[in-house]
């Protein structure tokens, strides 16, 4: 059974691509995005969705009323038949009645390891340039369930990235996000999975010693990430996520 998913994005949705993409190559896929929420008009996930034939929604949040926000929001979720929610770069807080109404239904990618490296104000280039002054050697994505705090909710998944000698905050951003490309659509395939079975998603138990730098010739851990989440990868050979390195 495969669950319709609303994904939010506030940006480019790189995110959101791997997650248009890793679904047409898996008949099998959990999850299916039936629907993509922004709350700015300009964000380059709309375009994505569009280029994907997915419908999208803008549903501005400033300078607007929170329960006008909170019905706008519902309305769409109901009116797609959404049951999951994928935060791929959303940069606003998920309205409280929305949260209330789809507890642990909705998750989000982070860039650095949480509990660390997160908060309000904490997203972007920032996240990493906190990473780097204070020393990390390692960092990584986390995928959380979404509570009415940024960044707070219970941790579901995280992948170790190396920081190297000489990385600037650019470099860390880049080695971070290819791993986010891999890690987050498995990991919503095997939430979603779960859900549609009526069941709690097993935990999710990464190897500490698999990390993808994103230079050339870097391997490519998405089988390593299947096996982690207790699933035999059955999908054909890809040549790419996406266009990313
Ligand atoms: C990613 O780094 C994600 O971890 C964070 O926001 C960024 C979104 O990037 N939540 P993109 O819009 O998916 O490219």
């Amino acid at each position: 059974m495969t669950l319709p998913v609303a994904v939010f994005a506030s940006g480019s949705g790189s995110n959101l691509q791997s997650l248009l993409d890793y679904t047409p190559r898996r008949p099998d896929a959990g999850y299916r995005i039936a629907l993509v929420v922004s709350d700015r008009p300009e964000a380059g996930a709309l375009e994505r969705a569009s280029a994907a034939g997915v419908p999208s929604r803008v549903i501005p949040v400033s300078g607007r009323d929170a329960g006008e926000v909170a019905d706008d929001t519902l309305g769409a979720l109901e009116g797609a038949g959404v049951s999951f929610v994928a935060l791929a770069g959303y940069l606003r807080l998920v309205p409280v009645p929305v949260v209330a109404a789809f507890r642990r239904r909705i998750v989000n990618i982070h860039p650095a390891l949480l509990p660390a490296f997160g908060g309000k104000g904490m997203y972007g280039i920032r996240v990493h340039e906190a990473v780097l002054r204070a020393g990390c050697r390692v960092t990584g994505p986390t995928i959380h369930y979404v509570d009415e705090r940024y960044d707070e909710g219970t941790v579901i998944a995280q992948w170790p990235v190396p920081v190297l000698a000489g990385d600037g905050a650019p470099e860390v951003a880049k080695r971070v996000l290819a791993v986010e490309h891999l890690l987050y659509p498995r990991v919503l395939d095997h939430l979603c999975r779960a859900v549609a079975e009526g069941r709690d998603p097993e935990p999710f138990a990464p190897r500490g010693d698999t990390f993808v730098p994103a230079e050339p010739g870097a391997r490519d851990v998405s089988a390593e990430i299947e096996a982690a989440l207790g699933r035999r990868p059955t999908h054909r050979p890809e040549p790419r996520e996406h266009g990313d390195p």
